[in-house]
């Protein structure tokens, strides 16, 4: 079979050994069936082929008829010199219609080439309201396992299939790469859909109605697609997370830390991997340009200036009396403070914590809690904790203060949000040491610890919250630290 006068579109030659558009041709009298020996490799369709001459011979279609046929046109390749009255006729056959074509090439998970019989031409369609991410078979800027799934989804789905269209618009950029925008149906089925309901593809909404009050109805986004979207994203993040949670989970790990702050007896921040990562990003740190950092708002991560060093920091919340001024946390120390807009830049995306993730990990000893904060208790525990975990402070200016190595283990890892932990100095368990000389106490009500700790069957963990229990009651009954006026548990919980 070839096709007749396609001599200026030699590639076309190739898209037609498809079946569908084959029999399309041949039945539309477009094309002849290439006589064939019996022992001739031939198309798998060729009886459907010679079916469909036959039938084209008898109604005169093409040329079988007087007519001359009409040169196939691929639009894709540019509007060229096609005449206006040609491009309005094709615009009304297909505006607001559904119409039948065939998918011809599947250059994206959203974009097409589609095959209209009716018409005997190829038109580029991008389907409407989605977006999938961009897959480049060539650069690997443009490859994300996404953009690939979406392309291999939709291949599967529409490659050589017969299809109904629907343009709902046509893009024209000065004739160089017009894109007609619409609906896809395969078998019924909405394929945009399909590829929202797949997690295969996100909502679009073009920038113009963006302006004006973003998602409305005014941009005419199905509510099933915007359901589908919303059901695929929550099943992507709880996905995520609870792959992100077992890859990270330590509960049950013991690791070999360096106290870097202190927030109370029982809070404090650790460094896991010693002190040459600090360093490395230190050094990073310090190459940092100035550059404008935007609009400044709570969760955004800034580097900022203390010190004459730029650190990494998290912006927590404004200074009602003076909005200039951010409380911030240093996310690879732990420690806080308050700090001038002017003094914020913004972090290049290698240094950002998706590419290196903060250096300070929050933990908690395992369900204990310091004295209330408004009693003299939670300072003096607080400075008790601090000579018991921080590196002791340099004795001369030239000495650098040594690390302090301690041990955690972890009793609970909170979504990597805090350890639960117990640290121990050598041999010493500093929790029990705490709670046994009236430091801490046993948060037995759960008030700052997750219920799932207190309800963990496994048998360290077990022992261990029946030893503080007990050293809890020893330390009340002995009226040691925070319990020296007695049990004040009853008017503490009105306190916290
Ligand atoms: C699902 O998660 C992947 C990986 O983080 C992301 O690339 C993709 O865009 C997400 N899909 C949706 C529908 O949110
Ligand atoms: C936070 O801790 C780091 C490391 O100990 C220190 O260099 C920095 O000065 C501290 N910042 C504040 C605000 O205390
Ligand atoms: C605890 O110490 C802080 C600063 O170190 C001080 O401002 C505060 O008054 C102290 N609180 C009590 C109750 O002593």
């Amino acid at each position: 079979m070839y096709p007749k006068t396609t001599s200026s579109y030699p590639m076309l030659f190739l898209y037609f050994i498809y079946r569908n558009v084959a029999v399309g041709l041949v039945s539309a009298g477009l094309a002849e069936v290439i006589p064939h020996r019996s022992d001739e490799p031939k198309s798998v369709a060729y009886l459907e082929l010679q079916k469909a001459q036959e039938k084209a011979k008898k109604a005169k279609k093409g040329i079988h008829g007087k007519e001359v046929p009409e040169e196939i046109v691929d639009y894709s390749l540019g509007l060229g010199d096609i005449s206006p009255s040609v491009m309005i006729q094709l615009q009304n056959f297909l505006k607001n219609q559904k119409r039948r074509g065939v998918v011809d090439y599947v250059l994206s998970g959203q974009r097409l080439k589609v095959y209209l019989p009716e018409r005997n031409c190829i038109i580029p369609v991008n389907l409407q309201h989605i977006q999938c991410d961009a897959y480049h078979a060539v650069i690997p800027k443009y490859q994300t396992k996404t953009g690939a799934d979406a392309l291999k989804y939709t291949n599967q789905r529409l490659f050589q299939k017969d299809i109904e269209l629907e343009v709902a618009e046509f893009v024209d950029q000065n004739n160089r790469n017009p894109i007609w925008i619409g609906k896809v149906w395969v078998d019924g089925k909405d394929v945009a859909l399909e590829l929202l309901e797949q997690g295969l593809a996100r909502i679009f909404v073009p920038p113009s109605f963006l302006n004006r009050g973003g998602r409305s109805k005014a941009s005419g986004i199905p509510d099933a697609y915007a359901e589908a979207e919303a059901v695929a994203k929550k099943k992507n993040w709880t996905q995520e997370r609870e792959e992100e949670k077992k890859k990270n989970d330590l509960t049950g790990h013991e690791k070999t830390v360096t106290v870097c702050h202190v927030d109370s007896a029982v809070r404090f921040w650790v460094n896991v991997d010693g002190s040459s990562e600090l360093e490395k990003l230190e050094a990073e740190m310090a190459r940092v340009p100035r550059q404008n950092p935007g609009t400044i708002r709570p969760g955004k991560i800034v580097a900022a200036l203390y010190d004459g060093l730029y650190c990494r920091a998290k912006v927590l919340k404004p200074n009602p009396k003076d909005p200039s001024q951010w409380h911030v946390l240093f996310v690879d120390y732990g420690n806080r403070t308050w700090i001038s807009h002017k003094d914020m830049t913004s972090l290049p995306q290698k240094l950002s914590l998706g590419q290196w993730p903060p250096l300070a990990h929050s933990c908690q000893l395992a369900a204990l809690r310091a004295p209330s904060f408004n009693t003299v208790h939670f300072n003096i525990s607080g400075e008790k904790f601090a000579e018991l975990a921080l590196p002791s402070a340099p004795k001369s200016e030239n000495e650098k203060s040594l690390a302090k190595e301690l041990k955690i283990k972890v009793i609970l890892d909170d979504y990597g949000k805090k350890w639960y932990v117990i640290l121990l100095d050598q041999n010493t368990n500093i929790n029990e040491y705490l709670v046994k000389s009236g430091y801490a106490r046993f948060d037995q009500k759960a008030k700052e610890t997750p219920q799932e700790l207190l309800r963990l069957e496994d048998a360290f963990t077990k022992e261990y919250l029946r030893t503080v229990q007990k050293l809890n009651e020893e330390a009340l009954q002995a009226r040691i630290g925070l319990w020296e006026i007695g049990d004040a548990s009853t008017d503490e919980e009105d306190l916290f």
